[in-house]
């Protein structure tokens, strides 16, 4: 570093108020304290398993059926295509922040260093509600795939122990069960976990494969007919579930279309989240500087491959009017008369689906950890387990309340809440890089994003035109989930933030 560390710069460092920023050094040191230090263990590979791990999930497996069938019919390929675009601009600022500021943290930290301590608490607080409710999520979709393998062996559970349908309350145990698991797993250690998750990832991607390379034998080209079905006009009834920018524009709310593609790109965005995770666990990486760029863009990269496969195949399999919408993947295969291989297929989805949970629940209690480290909450939830060196308080507190939450849940709504809630982070990243490069130009960086500031702006834009196609009451949510977060930074985190703290005496003005 050229700059002595903890040193505060004229980068911002030095106001006192809410968009006081730690600087990279600090943030770096703060990593090297004995307390407050994570193992190190972490290679290229081991990121791109997380990432790859994490992305793979629920996207693919669930919601490809229901955006065909609802939504896009087989341009659900193009609203993948889409999708992955806006994580790749997004991706290209991630991977130059990560290797900037490797600390846990991801976007949370990388605001800190570069936009201030609200935003970066904003962020902070966003960053949970996406890796909270996705990992709930992601637990409910794969309570449901156990539960499809159970029936197939005859074991049933009872209706008020499989979660709420159709407006009918219950408590789905089974997701529950599975984030107690997880959070057991975590506390035991990051190399254990790793170590699980790496085995599992290859049984997913497996399963994929066989989708793609069996399913391929079975496609029946009038399937493609039409690929992008013309639109259809929204029955009116509740405007707020509308994609905002129609209400906006007061277009008559369509599905299908062109329009249609963007709809559903907005959705199956979920598939994507994940990748960004990577970064978080920049910190734990042996050399960050070079893997952790390489982890977050070689996973997105092999993902976005994969998805549009697996839909151009399924969508080819069976007529987009009669996928399935709880298991798509497999029930294609039930549709041509081959239930062996839906079968294989539930089994490896429930199985992958463990790893996306495990990662989501991980990269949460990581920012939670930052946060807390930095005085922002609570400072116990910052202490490392002394045989472990995990942040085990943060991560029993998370993991017992996304239990509970995963109890509660139905998938659809939740995983539009996650995806604004994403998009509205690589909004803030983006923005940042620009910041950084202008404030700390000094700073070593290993990857940096091409055709600054072009890159950046086209990211900005690209993640607010996909939210701006999720429905306006997200946006709601959204709203009011943000407004409780800036409620509690203004009652709790600027009183005790470290950094304010830190701060030299403001110095008296006189008259
Ligand atoms: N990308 C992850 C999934 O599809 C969150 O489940």
């Amino acid at each position: 570093m050229t700059t002595p560390q903890g040193t505060r710069h004229a980068d911002g460092g030095g106001s006192r108020g809410m968009f006081r920023t730690k600087t990279v050094e600090q943030s770096i040191q703060d990593t090297e304290e004995p307390e407050h230090a994570l193992k190190k263990s972490l290679s290229a590979l081991d990121l791109t398993v997380f990432g790859v791990g994490v992305i793979i999930g629920t996207g693919i497996f669930v919601l490809t059926g229901k955006i065909a069938k609802e939504t896009a019919g087989p341009a659900v390929a193009l609203a993948f295509v889409v999708a992955g675009l806006v994580c790749a601009l997004a991706a290209l600022c991630y991977a130059e922040f990560a290797s900037t500021v490797p600390v846990a943290g991801s976007a949370y930290t990388f605001a800190y260093a570069s936009l201030g301590e609200l935003p970066a608490w904003i962020i902070g607080w966003d960053l949970i509600l996406e890796m909270a409710l996705g990992c709930a999520v992601v637990a409910v979709g794969w309570s449901g795939y156990v539960r499809s393998l159970m029936d197939t062996a005859g074991l049933h559970l009872p209706d008020v122990l499989t979660g709420t349908h159709d407006g009918k309350f219950g408590f789905d145990i089974l997701a529950c069960l599975l984030v107690l698991l997880l959070t057991g797993i975590l506390i035991a250690g990051m190399k254990l976990s790793s170590r699980v998750s790496a085995v599992v990832v290859a049984l997913k991607v497996s399963v994929v494969l066989i989708v793609i390379i069996v399913g391929a034998f079975f496609i029946t080209g009038s399937n493609y007919d039409p690929f992008i079905p013309p639109s259809q006009a929204v029955e009116a009834g509740n405007d707020i579930t509308s994609p905002l920018i129609q209400l906006l524009f007061g277009w008559a709310p369509t599905n299908f279309g062109v329009m249609g593609i963007f709809t559903a790109a907005a959705v199956v965005f979920f598939a994507f989240i994940g990748f960004d995770i990577v970064a978080t666990a920049a910190e734990e990486t042996r050399n960050p500087q070079r893997d952790v760029p390489r982890g977050i863009l070689g996973s997105l990269l092999i993902c976005t491959l994969l998805y549009v496969l697996v839909s151009i195949v399924v969508t080819g399999m069976q007529k987009y009017t009669e996928l399935s919408t709880d298991a798509p993947l497999a029930d294609a295969f039930k549709s041509v008369g081959h239930p062996f291989w839906a079968g294989l297929i539930s089994f490896g989805a429930a199985v992958g689906l463990t790893t996306v949970c495990l990662i989501l629940l991980m990269g949460q209690t990581r920012v939670f950890f930052a946060m807390s480290r930095d005085g922002l909450l609570p400072k116990p939830f910052s202490a490392v387990h002394p045989r472990f060196g995990t942040p085990y308080r943060s991560t029993i507190l998370l993991g017992v309340i996304v239990a509970v939450v995963a109890g509660f849940t139905s998938i659809d709504e939740l995983a539009e809440l996650v995806n604004i809630g994403t998009l509205f982070a690589f909004v803030v990243v983006a923005i940042g890089v620009v910041i950084l490069r202008k404030r700390r130009p000094d700073l070593p960086r290993s990857f940096r994003t091409p055709l600054v500031p072009l890159v950046p702006i086209l990211s900005v834009a690209a993640s607010l035109w996909l939210m701006l196609n999720l429905p306006a009451e997200t946006w709601l949510r959204f709203g009011i989930w943000m407004v409780l977060g800036v409620v509690i930074y203004f009652a709790y985190g600027r009183r005790h933030s470290r950094l304010g703290k830190h701060m030299p005496p403001r110095t008296p003005t006189v008259d």
